[in-house]
């Protein structure tokens, strides 16, 4: 696992987004897997000012996204689709028909996760899958649990991650209570996986993920089995990792 330290969110941002803009030039036409949550707003607003410079160009991406609440149609702000379309998709050259997140309106949550892994299957393996990281360790909405959940599922949040959410919403009656999210085979069919993280309040989550056990009860911690993994974090958030003697990459 190569570990990047920065700063701050702005320069953890920029290297994210470096990174992630290096798998693009390399090859145009790649499958990106795609996260949301405030820590990649960032790393989209970067890519999006070099697309516009004209310096990157997604024309030819293909992209597949974590996860979607279950109960909000795409034109509601704070469904995941809004988000990417809003923060990124809107402002790049992407073909929208490229696109591809669960459904959060479909009708029979089994059928949908059934399609949903088609439509990964088809995608073929993303180059790679930009990932953030809930406060107990959950990635896409992987929630902590007894077995990793390999497919496409629907979960019950984490009291934990409404809590997290509300501050998205008018109030915390308002978060949706379930969502759809890639399961863990989809997240480890990424060729790469970038992590992204930033905040004192994440420190915890990122140690116990990249050193304690790799255990479903923290889903990030199966990371740890990908062959490349590449964590970007901000001094702040990567202040308890430091402790544990995990070794660092400086660029
Ligand atoms: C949500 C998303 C995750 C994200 C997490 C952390 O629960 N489903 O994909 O990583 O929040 O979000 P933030 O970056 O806002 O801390």
């Amino acid at each position: 696992m190569r570990i990047y330290e920065e700063a701050d969110y702005r320069a953890m941002c920029r290297r994210a987004a470096n990174i992630l803009s290096a798998c693009v030039i390399l090859e145009p036409d790649c499958v990106l897997g795609l996260a949301t949550g405030s820590t990649p707003l960032g790393i989209y607003d970067q890519l999006a000012q070099w697309c516009a410079r004209g310096d990157l160009s997604f024309a030819a991406v293909h992209s597949v996204n974590l996860d979607e609440y279950r109960g909000l149609a795409p034109q509601h702000p704070q469904s995941y689709r809004y988000f990417m379309q809003s923060h990124f998709f809107d402002r790049i050259d992407i073909d929208p028909a490229n696109t591809e997140l669960p459904d959060g309106l479909a009708d029979d949550p089994a059928a949908e996760c059934i399609r949903y892994d088609t439509v990964l299957r088809r995608a073929g393996a993303p180059a790679l899958q930009l990932l953030g990281l809930g406060h107990n360790g959950h990635i896409g909405f992987n929630e902590p649990a007894d077995a990793f959940a390999l497919g496409t599922h629907l979960v019950d949040l984490t009291a934990s991650t409404i809590s997290a959410n509300t501050r998205f919403f008018a109030s915390e009656g308002e978060v949706p209570r379930q969502a759809y999210t890639m399961g863990i085979a989809g997240i480890l069919s990424a060729r790469r996986v970038l992590v992204a993280v930033s905040g004192a309040d994440k420190a915890d989550a990122v140690a116990r993920s990249f050193a304690g056990p790799v255990t479903p009860q923290v889903p990030a911690s199966i990371l740890r089995l990908h062959p490349d993994v590449t964590l970007v974090g901000d001094t702040a958030a990567l202040a308890e990792l430091k402790k544990t003697g995990v070794p660092f990459e400086r660029v």
